[in-house]
């Protein structure tokens, strides 16, 4: 399906309001009422639904190239697209590493040519994401995939000289540098959260201090630098507070949360199931509940997947040897909905806020969250807010199967997605 109209009848815009009709012509919003027909356009029932922007995720992994036994460009997009994203940011820890424009210019071409979502490489900040070097981060961004985002995720940019040249680099190039922040000194032998349920387990401990050192710092190198930091999966109460600091210095930091650490802690670790083990950890309550609050306060401002697909044999193995990462593109906007509509947190503009237009401003989209008005760019996600739906690991487009939310049931879902006006997803279904 392609270049038709669609009317989108009956939704909720932003979730208010009566029940509205939005016809989308050649890519946009061409108008907005009610009754709206156009000749064979394809039309989507959208009777209790909401209408929200297309979401945003700054933080996707797709193994793509290196591990497509797990992920690929295709089966990542098919996955963002069923969970409602319009453009995903796609992180350079593949192999080879996405240090050089060779890469990251394939990954933008890949993602184009499967045309399910803008998939928007994310550079390498130093070669080889060694810590060493800074990569040629000009030379990407001036590439066709025009990199606007650069992080070393997967490491931490540890180094603070380096960390430094870096954001003085980045913001002389109008980029933006996401910091993965683990103080890898504070992490050596690190399987865990640090605290009473690992000491426990007997498994080794990864402190709030690792993450929360490194935001603390970067918050200041930025500060001197005149630049910009994100910080990727705020994890701890700490870094909440620190965050809250910063911004009222000024300092122009952002961050992001996972859904994970919105909806789980560390009482996961009892079983030693590997498909529990993330970096950062799955904290205590406490951070889940201190997380939760800070992105409904604006504090936290969006939400990040570190979708991180692996191979069964990668995770169903001893916890310490497990690879840390989680799948989450599908899962996204329920367990929002379940963890921060439900209680009245965020109502369902504020979801359009953490989940489309702020990620879109952060890192500089401008044809992404959008308002939904005429003459604004298709890129819409309907979502049922009362869908009951159980999540299968081998029914999620991911080629890897490693959900921590294996057999747990929500209430809303994803039904329809559309990108620059074409479906990608109707009825729950890619449209390829
Ligand atoms: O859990 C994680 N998985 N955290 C990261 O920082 C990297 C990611 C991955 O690439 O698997
Ligand atoms: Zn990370
Ligand atoms: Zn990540």
């Amino acid at each position: 399906m392609s270049g038709g109209e669609v009317i989108i009848r009956g939704a909720l815009l932003y979730g208010e309001g009566e029940p509205t009709d939005v016809l989308v012509r050649d890519g946009e919003i061409a108008e907005i009422g009610s009754g709206l027909t156009a000749g064979d356009a394809t039309v989507i029932d959208a009777a209790g639904q909401v209408l929200l922007p297309g979401f945003v995720d700054m933080h996707t992994h797709l193994r793509e190239p290196g591990r497509e036994d797990t992920e690929t460009i295709e089966s990542g997009s098919a996955a963002a697209a069923l969970g409602g994203y319009t453009a995903v940011f796609a992180m350079a820890n593949t192999s080879p590493v996405a240090d050089s424009v060779v890469i990251t210019d394939h990954v933008w071409r890949r993602g184009q040519e499967v045309g399910l979502v803008d998939v928007h490489p994310v550079g390498a900040v130093t070669v080889g994401l060694e810590g060493k070097q800074l990569a040629e981060m000009a030379t990407m961004a001036a590439g066709v995939g025009r990199v606007k985002m650069f992080s070393d995720d997967g490491h931490c940019v540890h180094d603070p000289l380096l960390m430094r040249r870096a954001l003085e680099y980045s913001s002389a190039l109008g980029v933006l540098i996401a910091q993965h922040a683990e103080e890898p000194r504070l992490t050596v032998g690190a399987v865990a959260h640090e605290g009473p349920t690992a000491a426990r387990l007997g498994l080794g401990g990864w402190p709030r201090s690792a993450e929360e050192s490194i935001v603390a710092r970067d918050a200041i190198l930025a500060r001197d630098a005149g630049a910009r930091v994100h910080i990727c999966h705020a994890s701890t109460a700490g870094t909440v507070e620190l965050l809250k600091w910063a911004k009222g210095q000024g300092i122009s930091i952002t961050a992001e949360v996972t859904p994970h650490h919105l909806l789980l802690d560390d009482s996961r670790l009892e079983t030693y199931d590997g498909v529990n083990r993330v970096n950062p950890p799955l904290r205590e309550r406490s951070d889940v509940e201190a997380l939760r609050k800070a992105l409904s306060d604006g504090t936290v401002d969006c939400v990040g997947t570190d979708h991180a697909p692996h191979a069964d044999q990668d995770k169903c193995c001893e916890f310490s040897q497990a690879r840390p990462g989680m799948l989450g593109l599908e899962t996204a906007l329920a367990i929002v909905a379940q963890t921060m509509v439900e209680p009245g947190l965020l109502d369902w503009r504020g979801v359009a806020k953490v989940m489309s237009e702020r990620p879109a401003e952060i890192v500089g989209l401008p044809d992404q969250g959008r308002p939904i008005a005429v003459g604004e760019p298709a890129n819409l996600t309907l979502v049922d807010p009362a869908r009951e739906w159980t999540v299968r690991g081998p029914e999620l487009a991911s080629v890897a199967n490693n959900t921590p939310f294996e057999a747990m049931t929500f209430g809303a879902k994803v039904t329809a997605t559309l990108l620059r006006g074409r479906p990608t997803v109707l009825g729950g279904q890619v449209q390829r």
